[in-house]
């Protein structure tokens, strides 16, 4: 719900200049709100210089909003250094990642911008071992299936789905989650919006000095009509990625060579 406080308003219209949907405007000396033309993005009470306008209820939180320091924001050298040591992270020490880690890691899920400001994403979260444990069992089983499916269309894929399921059937070897002490599920109706939010996750990942991976091999297991029963997912919902997560000895002292970008 759209809230204008009407005593702090000043009709500066900067909340009408700033609506990208052209939903406000200033009419007989007040905002007037068009809510069928809201996406909810909250840009108006951001800007507005007089804190006057909230939105609430519906799933929204008043409560939520912060103010934040923008001259804090992280110079583009430590960005910079962050995208280049960021590293794919297999091995997991036994430290288990705390509650208050995984809110956080949450929390930017939430916070990752989704297109139309639909918020279509949800979460599988997992750090139960056993319940980790019973995901992997079930996920190498389907992928198994999916293998043998394919054998004759995709062998290279195939291939590699079955050698991976035999090395958990044979050596235990756990080629889907490495062991990780979290795993995290992103399911979306779109495969940007789930992939963005993904990332905004794998920087606070980061952040917290967790190391993570993003994993792509469970989603087609994981969008089988069988786990999808059993694991209660929304029809309107697929698995776009699997997060991986955990704390690690490793160390990386370089950032690694990579191609560059073509230019088109
Ligand atoms: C969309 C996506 C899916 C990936 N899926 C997997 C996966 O299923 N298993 C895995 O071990 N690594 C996976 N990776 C990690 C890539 O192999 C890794 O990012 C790449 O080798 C580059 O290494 P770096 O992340 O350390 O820079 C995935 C990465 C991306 C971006």
């Amino acid at each position: 719900m759209f809230i204008l406080d009407q005593e702090l308003c000043i009709q500066c219209g900067t909340c009408a200049e700033e609506c990208p949907n052209g939903c406000l405007k200033i009419e007989d000396d007040t905002v007037k709100h068009d809510p069928t033309r809201c996406m909810w993005c909250g840009h108006c009470l951001a800007v507005c210089p007089r804190d006057a306008i909230m939105i609430d209820g519906d799933g929204y939180n008043v409560e939520d909003v912060e103010e934040f320091q923008f001259f804090k924001k992280s110079t583009p050298d430590m960005v910079r250094r962050d995208i280049m040591m960021r590293r794919s992270v297999r091995h997991f020490n036994d430290t288990p990642v705390t509650d208050d880690e995984i809110n956080r890691i949450i929390e930017a899920a939430k916070y990752a911008p989704t297109a139309k400001n639909c918020q279509h994403n949800a979460l599988m979260i997992k750090n139960d071992p056993e319940e980790i444990a019973e995901l992997r069992k079930d996920l190498f089983e389907q992928l198994g299936e999916i293998g043998k499916g394919m054998m004759r269309d995709k062998p290279d894929v195939a291939a590699f789905f079955l050698m991976k399921c035999s090395e958990f059937e044979n050596e235990g070897k756990d080629g889907l989650f490495y062991d990780a002490p979290l795993v995290i599920g992103v399911f979306s109706d779109s495969d940007v919006d789930g992939s963005l939010c993904a990332a905004y996750m794998g920087q606070v990942i980061e952040s917290l000095g967790l190391g993570f991976t993003y994993l792509l091999l469970p989603t087609p297991a994981m969008n089988t009509p069988q786990l999808r029963e059993k694991y209660n997912i929304p029809e309107d919902r697929k698995c776009v990625i699997f997060l991986t997560i955990g704390n690690y000895d490793a160390e990386y002292f370089c950032s690694v060579p990579r191609k560059d970008v073509p230019l088109l």
